[in-house]
């Protein structure tokens, strides 16, 4: 029987139902560590990217780290502060913040906010009412990477980020509006990234956008954030999924002048290697050419698979000696969602147990209630012993908030 953090996968369905999203701390902790490791080897800060996965109890364990968090809604900000994250660690993002998170920024919530286009910082300068913020500017520098692919672009292809047009008039604002402290600039260039060069390029472009605000009087501008994207391996086999972190934080820190710090945001890498979804079969099918594994989840907690076509790596619990056959694992949702195709054994029946591996980022966090499915619980593994993270929703959790 597959075993989870040292605990067997079947007890684990028995005492939490399915399907269930199981995290191992050990990994977790493995995974934060050799990146705090990496990046304060190069005075590199690291702040965790909250939209990867965030509980209260998350949160908790890394408020006792010595990392900063990545919000990027008023609902990461809460589930932060629950965790007892002081307000100067946290940083908050997004491309379209509500008024009432931009005043969060102001009452001292957090210690930075991320301006994303000029029409955001009119907004910012109108609720400030000469209150002071720190503030870093989210840059359109162009360059996007996701996985093997590596572009340098105009910048059209992307929402993120102020438009290059707009530089000038940001800078003009943000020079009438001194209670908004110009404090860097930030880039994030994509996700599942395993080469070294685009985080070279956009490091470089960074750089020069900042000696153009220090040279135009923005002497506290002093900061550099990378953002995230560090690549994670999701097949046990692949000789591509490599990614060699501490080097690209090197080959960064060397190229940044003294007195600008440089920070990273990785979420995916913290996370995901720490995640294992597990999921009941309901029905196995068997046609000429194929044969379907029909699971007691979904899309709707998996949707990544649907989304953009994430593999993931998939296991069945059960030890077996019969030979393997291509398997396509599908969820029970009214949309053809296709979670894997996996080699699997034969003798896989209805009332198995199946592990969809590295399922800790973006899973739970973009999970949905498509089909009025209520989401899974959330498991968290420590020294052997299982403690719940987040309840599985109720049916009547589906419909608080029907009229
Ligand atoms: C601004 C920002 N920082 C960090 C991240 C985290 O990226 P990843 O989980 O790939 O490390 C994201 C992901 O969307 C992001 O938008």
């Amino acid at each position: 029987m597959l075993t989870v953090g040292g605990m067997r996968a079947d007890i684990l369905a028995e005492r939490y139902g399915t399907p269930a999203l199981l995290l191992d701390l050990a990994v977790f902790d493995g995974s934060l560590s050799a990146l705090v490791d990496a990046a304060s080897a190069h005075g590199i800060r690291v702040s965790y990217a909250a939209k990867a996965l965030l509980l209260t109890a998350l949160a908790k364990r890394l408020q006792t780290r010595d990392v900063g968090l990545d919000v990027a809604s008023l609902g990461e900000l809460i589930t932060a502060e629950r965790g007892g994250i002081e307000a100067p660690r946290i940083t908050l993002h997004g491309a379209g913040k509500t008024d009432e998170e931009i005043d969060a920024a102001f009452v001292g919530r957090v210690g930075r906010l991320v301006i994303d286009s000029v029409d955001e910082l009119h907004r910012v300068v109108e609720i400030s009412r000469g209150r002071s913020l720190d503030v870093l500017l989210r840059m359109n520098t162009g360059i996007e990477a996701h996985t093997h692919e590596f572009i340098r672009t105009a910048g059209d292809d992307t929402k993120f980020g102020l438009a290059p047009r707009d530089e000038d008039a940001v800078l003009a604002m943000l020079r009438a509006n001194s209670q908004l402290r110009l404090r860097g600039v930030h880039a994030h260039i994509g996700s599942q990234i395993f080469d070294a060069r685009p985080y070279a390029a956009n490091a470089q472009a960074l750089l020069e956008k900042l000696d153009r605000y220090r040279r135009a009087g923005f002497a506290g501008a002093d900061t550099m954030v990378i953002g995230g994207g560090f690549g994670v391996q999701m097949h046990p086999e692949s000789p591509d999924e490599t990614i060699d972190v501490p080097a690209i934080l090197a080959a960064v820190a060397a190229a940044v002048p003294h007195g600008v710090t440089v920070e990273i945001e990785p979420g995916r890498a913290t996370v995901a290697a720490a995640g294992t979804s597990l999921y009941r079969v309901m029905a196995i099918k068997r046609y000429a050419k194929r044969t379907f594994a029909v699971v007691d989840g979904s899309m709707a907690d998996n949707p990544r698979p649907a989304l953009y076509g994430a593999y993931h790596h998939v296991v069945a619990a059960r030890k077996s000696d019969a030979p393997y056959h291509p398997v396509t694992v599908c969820g029970r949702s009214c949309e053809n969602d296709a979670l894997a195709d996996a080699p699997l054994p034969q003798d896989l029946r209805a009332g198995d147990l199946l592990a969809f591996c590295t399922t800790g980022a973006y899973t739970y966090s973009m999970a949905s209630n498509y089909n009025r499915f209520p989401r899974p619980p959330v498991v968290a593994i420590e020294n052997r012993e299982a403690t719940l993270w987040a309840r599985r929703e109720s049916i009547e959790d589906v419909f608080r908030n029907d009229v």
